[in-house]
């Protein structure tokens, strides 16, 4: 997979992808990342990327040249099945979508900043607008790390066991049951029993109903 991030603050992204699993896969060469500086791509003798918008309004627009040419230049080297803006007022991310994303070979991925992009971009280049919540960021670029992170997970080899992606939170409406590591008792806060019975098809019930259970309680929309 590649990704190619469009951003005027990367380094917000990098960083975060550059620890544990995320950094192993991109470091083996499986995942490619390329960012791309938007200001480096500006035609504007000051490298200038955003404007007021037209019919007035408050706060400032990512202009269409810088962004258009970049994407058109990617274009012109490989073919790209999903050029995804990051945006509040996009289609919520969830675990259906990142299955889908982490299947697809070739991705681009649009930060905004200020008020937002020009809408032509969104109308004309873009394939799918995203969300990874309701609630408003300064820029794409936290959003863009959590999508990285949330699809390049799933890639298969990416995940020493790769069992743990499917029995994540989520992977078949469910979320996941409460587990537990050694010891046994620490200061009289102990382990359930039955997990460390050695009886795996209880175990198994066990936790099925613990995930219903928790599904139930705090996510009943899922059910
Ligand atoms: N940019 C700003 N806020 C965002 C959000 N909630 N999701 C995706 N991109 C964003």
């Amino acid at each position: 997979m590649r990704i190619d991030i469009l951003s005027l603050f990367p380094e917000i992204i990098k960083s975060s992808l550059e620890h544990s699993i995320i950094k192993k896969a991109l470091t083996n060469d499986q995942i490619i990342i390329k960012y791309h500086n938007i200001r480096d791509f500006s035609n504007n003798k000051h490298k200038k990327v955003d404007d007021y918008q037209y019919g007035g309004g408050s706060g400032m627009v990512l202009m269409i040249q810088p962004i258009y040419d970049c994407i058109k230049k990617l274009e012109g080297e490989r073919k790209y099945k999903n050029i995804i803006y990051l945006t509040p007022d996009g289609e919520k991310l969830d675990q259906a979508s990142c299955n889908k994303f982490s299947l697809s070979k070739n991705i681009i991925l649009i930060c905004g900043h200020y008020k937002g992009i020009d809408q032509r971009i969104r109308e004309h280049l873009v394939t799918d607008e995203i969300s990874i919540g309701d609630y408003v960021l300064s820029g794409g670029e936290l959003a863009a790390a959590v999508f990285c992170d949330s699809i390049i997970r799933l890639i298969p080899g990416v995940l020493g066991d790769e069992s743990s992606a499917l029995t994540d939170s989520f992977q078949d409406n469910r979320l996941s049951e409460p587990i537990y590591t050694r010891p046994k008792n620490y200061e009289g806060l102990k382990v359930p029993e039955i997990l460390i019975s050695g009886d795996t098809k209880a175990i198994e019930k066990w936790r099925e109903e613990k995930s219903l259970e928790r599904t139930k309680k705090h996510r009943p929309n899922l059910i």
